[in-house]
């Protein structure tokens, strides 16, 4: 049996690695998708839009207001120093089920990511030109007041690379104190969240995506650990403990 100072190394030694994993995933893919998901129409999720790069989808977002998309900061970063990708590079397609066509197409025209960004606080908000015009499969979703506890169900959706179609997952929270014994890491700014069944889970092209519970967004696709569906809680950042961030710099409540 391990004696207590030996557990505590191995302790140590396991955070290391997952710390190790952690930014191999965070910085390392934008591609993927969501694993054996559902495929779902745009209607079901009228919030959700796809960031384009030279026209292809490569991460995901959600509406939150005519001019505001919230999306997750290591979308719209390059590399460790975290400098933010120039605007004008950016589209953001929304009102369709299928990547790279159809709805409408807004350019960027600002982006700002949470100061505080470094592996927590996993935000960032971009500004639209022109402004959504809301209908049946464009409208902005209510940012969630408090974080949903351990147990609560919630759906996240996204394209990934090369999957054409959104798709969706049932997912259930993880309250955070049970996450950080499998995880060490998890501080406020995250939220974890589980596929309800076996080898299905959110992939990096899903990045930026919505986690909507009751109604509320919840939280925007983070990271994973190991690979997509490897087993392990995944990553969200946690709206309700970051709107107050939002709404000071796009002035959403
Ligand atoms: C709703 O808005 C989208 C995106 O702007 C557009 O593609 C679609 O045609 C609109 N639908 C209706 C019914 O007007
Ligand atoms: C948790 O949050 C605090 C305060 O925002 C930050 O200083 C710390 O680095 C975070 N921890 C990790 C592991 O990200």
């Amino acid at each position: 049996m391990c004696s207590f100072r030996d557990q505590e190394t191995l302790d140590t030694m396991l955070r290391l690695i997952v710390i190790g994993l952690l930014f191999t995933i965070c910085f390392g893919f934008k591609q993927g998708r969501i694993v054996d998901g559902n495929p779902t129409e745009i209607t079901e999720h009228p919030y959700q839009v796809s960031l384009e790069s030279e026209g292809y989808h490569f991460c995901g977002g959600s509406i939150i207001s005519p001019d505001w998309v919230v999306t997750a900061a290591h979308c719209v970063t390059e590399g460790h120093s975290i400098s933010v990708v120039d605007p004008s590079t950016l589209q953001v397609r929304a009102g369709s089920s299928y990547s790279g066509e159809g709805g409408s197409v807004h350019q960027v025209s600002k982006i700002i990511v949470h100061p505080e960004y470094a592996v927590s606080n996993d935000i960032a908000v971009l500004k639209v030109s022109p402004p959504f015009v809301f209908n049946d499969t464009v409208k902005p979703i209510p940012m969630a007041t408090v974080s949903p506890s351990g147990g609560a169900t919630a759906v996240v959706t996204g394209w990934g690379n090369g999957q054409y179609q959104l798709q969706e997952l049932d997912v259930g929270i993880i309250d955070k104190r049970i996450c950080n014994m499998q995880l060490f890491f998890i501080n406020n700014s995250m939220l974890c969240a589980k596929a309800l069944r076996l080898f299905k889970g959110p992939c990096s092209g899903d990045s930026g995506g919505p986690l909507v519970s009751n109604g509320k967004l919840v939280g925007v696709a983070s990271f994973v650990i190991g690979s997509c569906a490897a087993g392990f809680p995944d990553v969200y950042a946690d709206v309700a403990y970051l709107r107050n961030w939002v709404e000071s710099v796009t002035g959403v409540a």
